[in-house]
């Protein structure tokens, strides 16, 4: 008698382990489906990663890149934009930690207008006292960013252009 009252039990402890251990299973593969879903587009990416071809990770270690991307074209410090001077990285580390240096070339002005321009963004924008820069700065921007003289655009020198036929063929 006592046999078959404790059997039972004897018997539901085991499916039960097996069933939590399903439920435990199940979720385990939904998490697991649910990560793959999310990673997917990342892990076909990395799948099908190309290779570096070795030129690059020669370009990589040395520091050509670096070099082209300093250098100064037709007057302009490619890296900034910024028209090059021997000051120019003192313009580069005061005004360019906020904002982009774009909003230097496109603006242009007196060494007055950029004076008023600076306080203004010392008053508003929380740039600091210039110190010692300010007037190097200031030379700077009227001597590169000066109000054009010959208006809005120079006029077009017929002369120059170079024509050539516009070929709808193609
Ligand atoms: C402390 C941060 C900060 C620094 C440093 C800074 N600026 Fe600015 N500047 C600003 C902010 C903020 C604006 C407004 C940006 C906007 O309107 O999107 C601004 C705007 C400008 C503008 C546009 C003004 C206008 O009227 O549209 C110019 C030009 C400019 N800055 C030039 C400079 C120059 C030159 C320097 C270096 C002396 C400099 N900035 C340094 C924060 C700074």
């Amino acid at each position: 008698m006592a046999n078959k009252k404790s059997n039972p039990p004897k018997m539901m402890v085991p499916n039960w382990n097996l069933f939590i251990g399903l439920v435990k299973f199940t979720l385990c593969a939904i998490i697991m489906a649910f990560g793959y879903l999310l990673l997917e587009d990342d892990i076909n990416e990395w799948i099908n990663r190309k290779p570096l071809p070795i030129g690059d990770i020669n370009k990589r270690s040395s520091t050509s890149d670096e070099d082209d991307w300093n250098k100064t074209v037709n007057g302009i410090h490619l890296r900034s934009g910024l028209h090059a001077d021997p000051n120019l990285q003192v313009i580069i580390g005061a005004c360019t930690s906020c904002h982009s240096s774009k909003l230097i070339t496109q603006n242009k002005a007196t060494r007055e207008g950029w004076k008023q321009m600076i306080r203004w963004m010392q008053k508003t924008q929380n740039l600091g006292d210039l110190g010692k820069s300010e007037p190097v700065i200031l030379d700077y921007l009227a001597k590169y960013y000066a109000p054009k003289e010959e208006g809005r655009r120079q006029n077009i020198d017929v002369e120059a252009i170079e024509w050539y036929v516009l070929d709808l063929e193609e």
